[in-house]
């Protein structure tokens, strides 16, 4: 459907979990409390507003987290998802911890693409980022979803003074792999906000020092609003998602449903719908229909982010509970 600002949204990230086995600094550095697990949305009810999404004219899905592939069941519930009959595509976002073991299941169920947060190659840096010493897991996650033909593509997020030096062995990922690279700008969401990230505008003055002759494509790929490069002789692309300093709010095209069951019309910005409620208190599918519809049309134009640093946060919500 289109929303009140003429854009049109087919595409729904689905947060499964708010938990991870992963400890990102600028994610969820210490033991903060999960949610409790009764007010988890089961996936009879993700898959039931999925259907209804459906119906909205919502037929791309993204499964995240926190880490989706902790949450058990999470296998079936994309199989079912791959099958409600509005589907086109299910992707899955994950930190490649669990991945290896499950691609031939996620290869038989279709799973259209799979990407996995990747910051560094070097094993201390991992341990020091994520706070587990699982980077060797990871990368052998990342070779061998490339080598299983499913789609796949490695977001890093660089850090001044932590990561930024890796940029480069980075980018040799897509030259290495069958693999798209991207880097994405860090956001001022929960402990983000004590991080300075880097803007494209940077990493590309970078790159030209060793790739001038890098070539824009035009051509767009994926769901999402990453302006893509490529480079002579690379198997697969590099991608910037700018958050901050390139603003793609004029064409987004997403909502997003939280693992407590709250549709949410925009990352950063405190407004949505209590689905899980909705729900629980018997309200038939026309009414949740309807609200749903009357919610996308109010979705805002734009994220707040530039509010922050005068008014405080738009959004208390961490990243692992909104759905990366
Ligand atoms: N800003 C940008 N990206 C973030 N991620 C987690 N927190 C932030 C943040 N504050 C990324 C992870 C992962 C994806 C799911 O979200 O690095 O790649
Ligand atoms: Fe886990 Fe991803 Fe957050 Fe890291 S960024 S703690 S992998 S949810």
């Amino acid at each position: 459907m289109k929303d009140s600002h003429g854009r049109t949204i087919d595409y729904m990230r689905i947060s499964i979990t708010d938990r991870c086995n992963l400890r990102c600094k600028y994610c969820m550095p210490e033991d903060i409390p999960s949610i409790p697990h009764e007010k988890i949305l089961r996936f009879e009810e993700i898959l039931h507003i999925c259907r209804l999404a459906g119906e909205l004219g919502i037929r791309k899905f993204k499964v995240t987290g926190g880490e989706p592939l902790v949450r058990k069941g999470c296998l079936a519930f994309l199989k079912n998802l791959k099958e409600l009959p509005a589907t086109e595509q299910v992707t899955l976002t994950t930190n490649g911890t669990l991945l290896s073991g499950h691609l031939p299941e996620l290869k038989k169920i279709g799973l259209d693409g799979i990407n996995i947060s990747l910051d560094t190659l070097n094993e201390q840096t991992f341990e020091r980022i994520t706070g587990r010493p699982e980077f060797s897991r990871v990368m052998d996650s990342v070779v061998a979803c490339q080598a299983s033909g499913i789609r796949t593509k490695v977001n890093s997020v660089l850090l001044q003074d932590i990561n930024k030096n890796e940029f480069l062995s980075l980018v040799h990922l897509a030259r290495d792999y069958q693999v798209d690279v991207r880097f994405i700008e860090i956001m001022p969401i929960g402990s983000g906000r004590q991080y300075r990230g880097c803007s494209r505008q940077e990493l590309l003055s970078m790159l030209s020092e060793t790739y001038p002759d890098y070539v824009q494509v035009h051509e767009h790929r994926g769901n999402g609003p990453a302006a893509y490069i490529y480079l002579p002789g690379f198997k697969g692309c590099i991608g910037f998602i700018d958050a901050i300093h390139g603003k793609f709010c004029s064409t987004c095209n997403r909502v997003r449903l939280t693992s407590d069951g709250l549709l949410k019309l925009c990352l950063y910005y405190e407004n949505g719908i209590d689905l899980c409620s909705m729900l629980r208190s018997g309200h038939s599918d026309s009414s949740i229909l309807a609200a749903m519809e009357r919610a996308i049309l109010k979705k805002p134009e734009e994220h707040q982010f530039h509010f922050t640093a005068l008014e405080g946060p738009a959004e208390e919500r961490r990243m692992s509970q909104i759905g990366g």
